[in-house]
């Protein structure tokens, strides 16, 4: 029984540090710089003003779970799909409601 409870509690901080983790696991420092190279040369530009803090990180996680409904995706070049991943991690670590905002562009 001791053993079956260390097991439960084992777990349970297993999937809680996995859960806390979360961010969309790139390198967001990484992601600053591609974004700027790749998404501000429009955004800011000629289309919205989109930065980190534009949205909450539901919406970066929704978004990048659902990249084929972004409308500007055709424009994004070739963007690998490691890059597209350290993009999304520096938009969802530094969302509105993160721990730290971004607040300049
Ligand atoms: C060729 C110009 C262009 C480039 C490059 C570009 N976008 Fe866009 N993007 C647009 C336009 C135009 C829209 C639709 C209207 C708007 O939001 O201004 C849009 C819309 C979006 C939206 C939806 C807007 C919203 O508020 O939900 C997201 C998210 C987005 N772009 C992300 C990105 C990301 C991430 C990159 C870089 C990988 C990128 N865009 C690169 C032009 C571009």
């Amino acid at each position: 029984m001791r053993h079956l409870k260390s097991v439960l509690a084992l777990t349970l901080i297993t999937c809680l540090c996995a859960s806390m983790a979360f961010a969309v696991e790139g390198n967001s420092r990484k992601g600053k710089f591609l974004y700027r190279k790749h998404c501000r040369t429009c955004h800011g530009v000629n289309a919205s003003d989109l930065s980190p803090s534009s949205k909450v990180q539901a919406d970066w996680k929704k978004l990048y779970a659902n990249m084929g409904t972004i409308p500007c995706q055709k424009d994004w070049g070739a963007i690998s799909d490691a890059d597209k991943k350290d993009i999304f991690s520096y938009l969802h670590e530094f969302a509105k409601d993160s721990p730290t905002p971004a607040s300049c562009q």
